[in-house]
């Protein structure tokens, strides 16, 4: 029997895809087994998640990160070492209780979730088996449907647009492989768009184009064009997801769309996006409304509920409390599953499960600040989440995911599910 203690961690800082800063987490096992994981970094970030620890100051704008991995290679290690690699679910609530705050601030959400999904690693090499097929457990998982990113905004490109995400769906695509090549091709057709339009001026954070445009609607008509450009059809081929990030436009019912110079209230705003419901084959929808705006949330989702996936992104912050609690109230009908949000592996497992027996849609998401970690990718199919969000197609950090679902997939060969449109409410 392998020998999965912890023998020795190591905590180091390296740098994510926007140069700043970030952890990464090696656990070694006593029998040579090694686990590596290194937290991502959200920008518009809901106000309720795991708080990164950051150093503040001057250098690299106040986002070193030395007392988190400080924090790695002393308490945390101290805590972790001579413990048994498989007790996931033991670890993580020992990590939480030496933290002892409600929002991990004091040894960081950043350390703590490197740590988590390190020692998760560790516990599958030590199985010999990948990540993935370690979590599935035998059980049958599917390849997840990808929400991907043509244009990005919001906070990603510097508000230059109000809406954060303009993304695709590949509705007709019958595997994994199939639906991101019909991806590429419409994000390559979106790029000769904005050539001959004289609008390409390069990418934001995800890799999505930069959202030259005069209004957000322009966006919409602009990924329409892009679609059928690139030979396929709008709605049966390739659906329309957006994510408002509405937290970024507002508070206390008022939001403001800059590109715009108008202010809105919730009513206005659910108005607005139930327009484009109505005009684009829009299939999904994250934060519709304001992390602070139930209300909003409830009405718009009993409005467009039965026709869109109505994702909780900030307003759910992957904690399984939030979603039972708003599954009872009516808010949202899918959850956006970010494990830097919750803090560790068994959070992040706990939200997801919540969402599943809520019977929502469940969304594993990289955040704006990634790396080549991939430990996503193998949480969405070893835990079956049906969906997977990481931005867009172009940049490594972003296709090093793509590239490992692709690989997951040639390896199940003909076990190879892909859960496709039948995982979005109106299409099931
Ligand atoms: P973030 O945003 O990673 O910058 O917080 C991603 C999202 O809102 O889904
Ligand atoms: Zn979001």
């Amino acid at each position: 029997m392998t020998d999965t203690t912890i023998a020795r961690m190591h905590g180091r800082r390296v740098w994510d895809s926007r140069g700043r800063p970030t952890v990464e987490v090696e656990v070694h096992l006593a029998s040579g087994f090694t686990g590596r994981a290194i937290a991502p970094a959200g920008a518009s970030r809901g106000s309720n998640e795991a708080v990164d620890l950051r150093d503040g100051g001057t250098a690299f704008g106040g986002m070193g990160v030395s007392r988190a991995v400080a924090h790695v290679n002393g308490e945390i290690s101290r805590l972790l070492i001579g413990r048994n690699a498989l007790q996931q679910a033991a670890i993580d609530e020992e990590l939480i209780a030496l933290d002892g705050t409600p929002g991990k601030s004091r040894l960081g959400g950043n350390a703590m979730i490197a740590t988590s999904m390190a020692v998760l690693h560790a516990a599958a090499g030590a199985h010999g088996m990948p990540l993935y097929a370690y979590l599935a457990q035998g059980k049958g998982v599917r390849l997840p449907l990808p929400e991907i990113q043509i244009f990005g905004g919001g906070a990603h490109a510097g508000r230059r647009v109000d809406i954060q995400d303009f993304m695709v769906m590949a509705l007709g695509a019958r595997s994994f492989d199939d639906a991101v090549a019909m991806t590429a091709e419409v994000y390559r057709a979106a790029g000769e768009l904005m050539k001959e339009a004289g609008k390409l001026q390069g990418v934001a954070d995800e890799g999505g184009f930069w959202p030259a445009f005069a209004s957000n609607e322009e966006a919409l008509t602009m990924l329409m064009r892009a679609i059928e450009r690139a030979g396929y059809h709008p709605d049966e081929d390739i659906g329309i997801s957006l994510d408002v990030a509405a937290s970024e436009l507002g508070r206390n019912g008022r939001y403001r769309l800059g590109l715009e110079s108008r202010e809105l209230d919730s009513d206005d705003l659910c108005e607005l996006l139930l327009g484009w419901l109505a005009r684009y084959p829009i299939v999904s929808i994250e934060d519709p409304l304001a992390e602070d705006d139930a209300e909003g949330m409830k009405k718009f989702t009993a409005a467009a509920g039965s026709r869109a996936q109505i994702i909780g992104d900030d307003f759910l912050v992957t904690n399984a409390v939030r979603v039972k609690n708003a599954a009872a109230a009516g808010a949202c009908n899918a959850v956006l599953i970010k494990p830097n949000q919750a803090g560790t592996v068994t959070e992040t497992k706990a939200a997801l499960d919540a969402g599943k027996r809520a019977g929502w849609g469940t969304i594993v998401s990289a955040r704006s600040g990634e790396t080549e970690d991939v430990t996503i990718v193998h949480l969405a199919v070893g835990w079956d989440a049906g969906q997977l969000k990481v931005g867009s197609f172009a940049r490594s950090e972003r296709m090093a995911k793509w590239n490992e679902v692709l690989r997951i997939e040639e390896a199940l060969g003909a076990n190879a599910v892909f859960a496709g449109r039948a995982v979005l409410p109106r299409l099931a």
